[in-house]
């Protein structure tokens, strides 16, 4: 790219630009509220204010209490605490059952994979082409010891939206707990977690323009849990930790500022994402987006490039600027076939040959007219190449 060139940044769904409120508030507490939260004193009060206020502003945002909220590090650990937690609490009642979506986040998959290897059944419900878990094989799954089921509210890669309250109450019919994974929601559309029904929703700032490392566990009031980590009494001892007053701060002036603008960005961003998406698709041949486009998060659009490998496309439009994902970002920079476009039934070729495109607070119309134009140019150079490549044999 020459120094001239516009930067385009549509990977909103690995992590977004802080809000200048944000860093704002994060300074400000890093320089003036240094104070360690359980302290009685006057520094120790300051910082348990701003603590206070943000769990009030994060409760807000999903329709919980703020006691109901647990701070964590983020997505991972919220998906970790819920899991872990919620299991370790149910397994004296014999329960030793967890059944999840096969597109979750690693966060839960692995927690699965982790708590398969001591002794705990597992069990993934499939996907159709839609993306999407549906309530009949959940019923069909469930047992009368699951203790967890966890289902994401939004996918990562694709943006599909599960149908959360109808798998909620058949967890419930069995005795299980619910838990979601919102991490991709939260922010983006609203997210109530007593419409939604769950026991347990896990939510990160920095995926809401808020700091990287700071997240929460909405925990339903009465919901057995044990810690995960274990120490002083924080978080009404479910996490024990210094919390990271700076960073929690963040979180929620950046649950503030999404619950204000959720309106009117949802429909900015989606009318942004919708012209990217029928862009793309007018202006080069041999495309398809993957995964249902009714019921998705307003930013995201997932877009296979026939006889085009994804990450060649990524490296190609990062050298004019502009930054895309080939799916979760633990995978990119690694030719790992998309563990969701594989699990949705499409063939090798195709989970190597789609590009993520999320968008959010800060895109803009010049930034999508960007993207068109550049794109078409750059698939056509990469496909001429493979048709060489097949001719020389
Ligand atoms: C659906 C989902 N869950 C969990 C995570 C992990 O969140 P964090 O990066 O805050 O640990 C991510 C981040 O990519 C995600 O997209």
């Amino acid at each position: 790219m020459n120094g001239s060139q516009m930067r385009v940044y549509f990977d909103y769904n690995a992590t977004t630009p802080l809000a200048p409120e944000v860093i704002e508030a994060v300074v400000r507490a890093t320089r003036d509220q240094f104070g360690n939260a359980s302290s009685v004193h006057h520094f120790g009060q300051q910082a348990k204010a701003l603590l206070d206020d943000a769990r009030s502003a994060v409760a807000t945002l999903v329709n919980g209490d703020p006691s109901e909220v647990v701070f964590t590090s983020g997505g991972t650990e919220s998906d970790n605490m819920a899991i872990r937690g919620a299991a370790e609490a149910l397994e004296p009642t014999g329960r030793r059952h967890l059944v999840a979506s096969a597109i979750e986040h690693e966060a839960v998959l692995n927690t699965l994979k982790a708590l398969a290897r001591r002794g705990w059944r597992t069990t993934l419900i499939p996907v159709d082409q839609t993306g999407v878990a549906s309530p009949a094989r959940l019923r069909e799954l469930i047992t009368d010891d699951t203790a967890v089921v966890s289902v994401m509210h939004a996918n990562n890669e694709i943006g599909t939206i599960q149908p959360i309250a109808e798998l909620a109450t058949i967890a419930h019919d069995h005795g299980a707990l619910m838990h979601t994974d919102a991490v991709q929601s939260v922010g983006k559309i609203p997210v109530d977690v007593r419409a939604l029904g769950v026991d347990l929703l896990s939510l990160s700032a920095h995926k809401f323009n808020g700091p990287k490392g700071a997240g929460a566990l909405w925990v339903k009031r009465g919901t057995r849990m044990q810690p995960i980590l274990t120490g002083g009494k924080h978080e009404r001892s479910r996490r024990a930790g210094t919390e990271n007053v700076p960073a929690l701060a963040g979180l929620g002036v950046a649950a503030r500022l999404a619950a204000g603008k959720m309106t009117a960005e949802t429909a900015r961003v989606g009318a942004l994402r919708d012209r990217l998406e029928a862009g793309i698709l007018k202006a080069v041949p041999a495309t398809m987006v993957n995964g249902m486009r009714q019921l998705r998060v307003p930013n995201t659009t997932n877009i296979s490039f026939e006889r085009v490998e994804a990450e060649s496309l990524l490296i190609a439009l990062d050298l004019e600027g502009i930054a895309v994902s080939t799916g979760s970002a633990c995978s990119s920079g690694t030719l790992e076939p998309s563990h969701v476009l594989r699990a949705m039934g499409f063939p090798a070729h195709r989970t190597q040959n789609s590009l993520r495109f999320s968008l959010g607070l800060f895109s803009t119309d010049e930034e999508v007219e960007r993207v068109i134009e550049v794109l078409p140019r750059l698939v056509e150079k990469l496909r001429g190449l493979t048709k060489k490549a097949v001719a020389r044999g």
